[in-house]
């Protein structure tokens, strides 16, 4: 059984009961992770699209202490290696790696990277034959036509918050050029300026054709199918 947990904003934690993977491993200072210590999450690999606060997180104090690989792009990788962390796996927009679980490719985002030099990405993850696009923090951009065309996409989480990423409507968008079959929103109502009503998109998206909509509440777990 492969398993999807939302920990709020724009963190996940995708296993299978014995690999497991957390996207953008932001824990203290993040409501929806309530009192979650970072010393208790249990992972093999930690995900990092890019180094904004919000996203880089707790990362390197969760690869130290499961001695879990970190993920993601060059710059925010050596960023992690200077504070610390040990075993890295570093790549580019475009590129894809094997891992035992499947395969990942770094995807575009557009973002700021919050390290110098680097670039903001996202991941699609192909974990144990399951397709997940994690976009990360990124505006509308309409090469994710492309990326559902290159890959199988079978659940994109996708930023609906507005100010700093896309919105509802662009997300909505996001869904026709990914043709995932569910889309799960993330990156809203953690702060004030990214207030949405996941509701009102699910309702919209779903309104359009056959794509499902998987409001996630902080704390809720899904069975990947
Ligand atoms: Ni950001
Ligand atoms: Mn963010």
């Amino acid at each position: 059984m492969v398993k999807l947990t939302y920990l709020g904003h724009a963190c996940f934690i995708l296993s299978n009961g014995r690999e497991s993977l957390i996207f953008d491993p932001y824990i203290n200072g993040n409501p929806g992770a309530g009192d979650l210590d970072p010393q208790n999450i249990e992972v093999n690999y930690v995900l990092v699209s890019h180094a904004h606060a919000d996203h880089l997180g707790d990362a390197v104090e969760i690869c130290q202490h499961n001695n879990a690989i970190l993920i993601s792009t060059f710059e925010v990788g050596n960023l992690c290696r200077s504070q610390g962390v040990s075993r890295i796996h570093t790549g580019h927009i475009g590129g894809r790696a094997n891992f035992p679980f499947g395969y990942l490719r770094f995807t575009p985002a557009l973002h700021g990277a919050g390290v110098a030099g680097g670039l903001a990405c996202g991941f699609y993850v192909n974990f144990h034959q399951r397709g997940i696009y994690f976009a990360g923090d990124t505006g509308l951009f309409s090469d994710m036509r492309l990326l559902g065309q290159l890959e199988d996409i079978d659940y994109a989480l996708l930023p609906i918050g507005d100010n700093y990423t896309m919105g509802p409507a662009d997300a909505r968008l996001a869904v026709e050029m990914l043709n995932p079959k569910v889309v799960i929103p993330m990156h809203y109502n953690t702060f004030e300026l990214i207030r949405q009503d996941p509701y009102q998109f699910k309702a919209e998206v779903e309104a359009r054709g056959k794509v499902r909509v998987e409001v996630m509440a902080p704390g809720d777990e899904l069975e990947l199918e």
